[in-house]
């Protein structure tokens, strides 16, 4: 049985006070919402320990926008796992395509930051998927293969979240079709080969599409940018509709 995780990814949003103000409003909208899935939040780091403070006691999970492979050491505005963990964070967002490309990260440094996680108790969410230029080369395939190959390798799939952002569908309106969505998040159950791997859409998700997308049979969830960011629109997208 695979577990839906819906995520949104606060980005560079988000004080401390705006993060208050947001979940006064979001906390009640999903005090009914069915717990046949998680609910994750990820803050800037500064935020992080408002919105665990905040959300203590209820469902809400914390995840980190990114964690690095040592614990402690100098490594200028990076963040430990150790520091996250002490903020009762789950998951951590790894591999992000904003990263890959302003900080030209690589598929194994984020295999680094995966493993690194899962040493420590937290989740990778790695994220993976093709530019617009891969897409009408017609490399998708190849290149998200690479991606998940080199960036999953040696990690336990049991406890891993793979996101699949096709970069030209972030933060552009641009939503990849759900059918086409839903038969790349299977090849890459097929090329982890493990049935119950959890794997999310990100792209543009929104009010408007999340039921659709996650009436999908290979979507597990979404992770979600710019929607996340209105409480009223995430509240929303949490709850929903199953089919
Ligand atoms: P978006 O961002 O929902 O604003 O497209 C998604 C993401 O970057 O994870």
């Amino acid at each position: 049985m695979r577990k839906p995780v819906i995520a949104g990814n606060w980005k560079m949003h988000m004080t401390c006070s705006q993060a208050k103000e947001y979940l006064e409003v979001f906390l009640p909208l999903i005090n009914a919402t069915p717990l046949d899935r998680d609910l994750v939040i990820a803050p800037p780091f500064t935020a992080i320990s408002t919105v665990s403070v905040e959300s203590c006691g209820t469902r809400l999970e914390l995840s980190s926008q990114n964690v690095h492979w040592e614990d402690d050491g100098a490594f200028t505005a990076e963040i430990s796992p150790l520091m996250l963990l002490e903020h009762k964070v789950k998951y951590a967002i790894v591999g992000h395509s904003e990263p890959r490309k302003y900080f030209s990260e690589s598929d194994e440094q984020i295999n680094l930051r995966a493993k690194s996680a899962q040493s420590h108790g937290l989740i990778p969410i790695v994220c993976v998927g093709e530019s617009d230029k891969q897409r009408e080369s017609s490399e998708t395939e190849r290149v998200i293969r690479r991606q998940v190959e080199q960036g999953l390798e040696d990690l336990d799939p049991k406890k891993l979240v793979v996101a699949y952002e096709p970069i030209w569908a972030i933060g552009t309106g641009k939503t990849c079709a759900s059918t086409e969505a839903n038969r790349i998040c299977s090849l890459i159950r097929k090329w982890v080969g493990f049935e119950d791997l959890i794997i999310q859409y990100g792209g543009s998700v929104k009010a408007e599409n999340i039921d659709e997308l996650m009436s999908m049979s290979d979507i597990d969830g979404v992770l979600v940018g710019g929607s996340s960011l209105n409480p009223i629109n995430f509240a929303r997208i949490a709850n929903f509709k199953s089919t």
